[in-house]
C-alpha cells in the first residue's frame, strides 16, 4: 500500500490542502506573496503535487511537468519567517486529520525538511 492509500487518499489530501489554505487566507505575510487574487488554483497545485509525490495519481507532472519546487519558488523571497508560517498553518492542516501517530510523524518530518529546502534568502539572525 502507498503513504497515499495509507491516509486515506484523495480525500484526505483534499482536506490537508483546504484547511492549509484557509491558513493561508487568513496570514497578511503569506497572502501577500501569492500573486492570484484566488487561491483556488494554488490549492490545486499544492494538491496534486503533494498526492503524487506520496504515490497517488501523477496528474501533477501531466499538468505541470517536472516539479523542480525550489526552481518554481525562486519568485518568491522565502526567509525564516515565511518558512515558519507556512509551516505553522500546516501543521494545523495535519492535525485535523488525525492520523494514526506513524503516518502524522512520516508526513510532518517530510513537510519540515521541504519547507527548510524552500528558504531562499539567508538566515535573518
Ligand atoms: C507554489 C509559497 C513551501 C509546494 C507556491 C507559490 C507560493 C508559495 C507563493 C505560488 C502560488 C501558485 O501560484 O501556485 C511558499 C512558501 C513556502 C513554500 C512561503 C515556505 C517554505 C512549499 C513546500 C512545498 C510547496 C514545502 C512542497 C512540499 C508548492 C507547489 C507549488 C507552490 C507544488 C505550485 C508549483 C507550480 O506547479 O507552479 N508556493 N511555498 N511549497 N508551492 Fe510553495
Amino acid at each position: 500500500m502507498t503513504f497515499y492509500d495509507a491516509v486515506g487518499g484523495e480525500e484526505a489530501f483534499t482536506r490537508l490542502v483546504r484547511r492549509f489554505y484557509e491558513g493561508v487566507a487568513g496570514d497578511p505575510v503569506l497572502r501577500a506573496m501569492y500573486p492570484e487574487e484566488d487561491l483556488g488554483p494554488a490549492e490545486e497545485r499544492l494538491r496534486l503535487f503533494l498526492m503524487q509525490y506520496w504515490g497517488g495519481p501523477r496528474t501533477y507532472s501531466e499538468r505541470r511537468g517536472h516539479p523542480r519546487l525550489r526552481m518554481r519558488h525562486f519568485p518568491f523571497r522565502i526567509g525564516a519567517a515565511e518558512r515558519d508560517r507556512w509551516l505553522e498553518h500546516m501543521r494545523a492542516a495535519v492535525d485535523s486529520l488525525e492520523l494514526p501517530r506513524e503516518l502524522d510523524a512520516r508526513l510532518w518530518e517530510y513537510l519540515v525538511y521541504a519547507a527548510h529546502s524552500m528558504v531562499n534568502v539567508p538566515e535573518e539572525e
